[in-house]
């Protein structure tokens, strides 16, 4: 009898201990389990670096385009995908293929072109690795005016070139509003300060709208201390420089390169000379200039004749003999535009600018 009464009282007090226990566990979770302490522990190490996909989603709903820089996204948006960091990317693209067979057919179209690009564009011609993180913010300038044709081979091409270069790009047409003569040198001015609005790009490629690269070794990227002449010979001249001194056609300069010079002259109207005034400038700044391999620096140059308003400059050699004594007071400080429209297509940025008369 007396154990079984001694039982009794050692089961009732295991009891209530239990459920002072359960009491107490209840009460600390009332208190603390909405605190930011809990939920930290909770969700733990979930605070990671999106997914492009995600960055993509996220960046779009910000009203930007595709493939933008990662950021940290909160644990909502990647608790389905978590992604490890995107990296930089590797100095040499694994997807680059030398050089290709270029081929102009008559029937190729602007839809065509846009078809092709849909899904890695963004509106206004821009595009970034989806797998890592450029090592150059690149914009290509192509002046342009009365020549669709050319300017749809060439981002038939350009747009995959670059893409295959894994580089985070945008490219703008700078289009001459009107029929006064044509000026490349102006409107390269222009493009760099419109694009220079929109983004801070690390690199300037200057694109004639009819050179088509064959060969995707040739990075459009900058040298941080050289400015690059990409264009080393093309079809029309036997692949060979035309001079020692040519600096035409595709030149690549970091924004700081081309701020110092003054970039180019807004004085040359019509055709020829303002290349070369770019390299005095560049000359002047005690740079050197940069080129690619020959079997690697090499276009297609589109068959053309010469544009009615871009006529020989005749006033040229005068020009260039004077760029010593007016580069300082002529160039970026100096140029006056009205901008007409600005307009973010699929395949690029089209600025229409006024740029005034000779
Ligand atoms: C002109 C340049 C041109 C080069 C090659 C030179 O005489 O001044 O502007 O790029 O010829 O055609």
């Amino acid at each position: 009898m007396m154990c079984c009464g001694a039982c009794k009282v050692a089961r009732r007090a295991k009891l209530l201990f239990l459920l002072l226990l359960s009491l107490g566990l209840l009460v600390w979770i009332t208190t603390f389990a909405g605190s930011d302490t809990v939920r930290a522990i909770q969700e733990g190490p979930r605070m990671l670096w999106g997914s492009a996909g995600d960055l993509r989603n996220i960046h779009s709903l910000l009203g930007g385009g595709k493939r933008h820089p990662p950021t940290l996204l909160p644990a909502d948006d990647l608790e389905k995908h978590p992604q490890p960091p995107l990296q930089i990317c590797p100095e040499r693209s694994p997807l680059l293929r030398g050089a290709i067979a270029l081929t102009f057919p008559s029937s190729l179209s602007l839809s065509d072109v846009e078809e092709e690009n849909r899904e890695q564009l963004s509106p206004g011609g821009q595009s970034q690795p989806s797998d890592c993180i450029s090592r150059q913010k690149v914009a290509v300038l192509i002046p342009h005016r009365n020549r669709e044709k050319h300017l749809l081979f060439l981002l038939h091409y350009l747009h995959p070139f670059l893409q295959r270069q894994q580089l985070q790009y945008g490219i703008y047409v700078i289009h001459q509003a009107g029929d006064a003569t044509f000026n490349r040198a102006k409107l390269l001015n222009v493009g760099y300060l419109e694009a220079l609005k929109e983004q801070p790009w690390d690199c300037f490629i200057f694109h004639d709208v009819d050179l088509v690269p064959e060969n995707d070794l040739n990075l459009y990227t900058c040298h941080a201390q050289q400015p690059k002449h990409l264009v080393v010979g093309r079809n029309a001249t036997g692949y060979k420089l035309r001079y020692k001194g040519y600096f035409g056609g595709v030149t690549a300069m970091t924004r700081e390169q081309f701020s110092r010079v003054n970039g180019f002259s807004n004085a040359y109207w019509g055709w020829g000379g303002e290349d070369d005034d770019l390299r005095i400038r560049v000359e002047l700044q005690k740079m050197k200039i940069l080129r690619p391999p020959p079997e690697v620096a090499r276009y297609t140059m589109v068959f053309h004749k010469r544009d009615s308003g871009n006529e020989i400059n005749k006033d040229r050699m005068s020009l260039l003999r004077r760029t010593p004594l007016t580069w300082r007071s002529d160039g970026l400080n100096s140029c006056s535009y009205s901008t007409a429209s600005i307009q973010r297509v699929p395949l690029y940025t089209n600025v229409t600018v006024h740029i005034g008369h000779p």
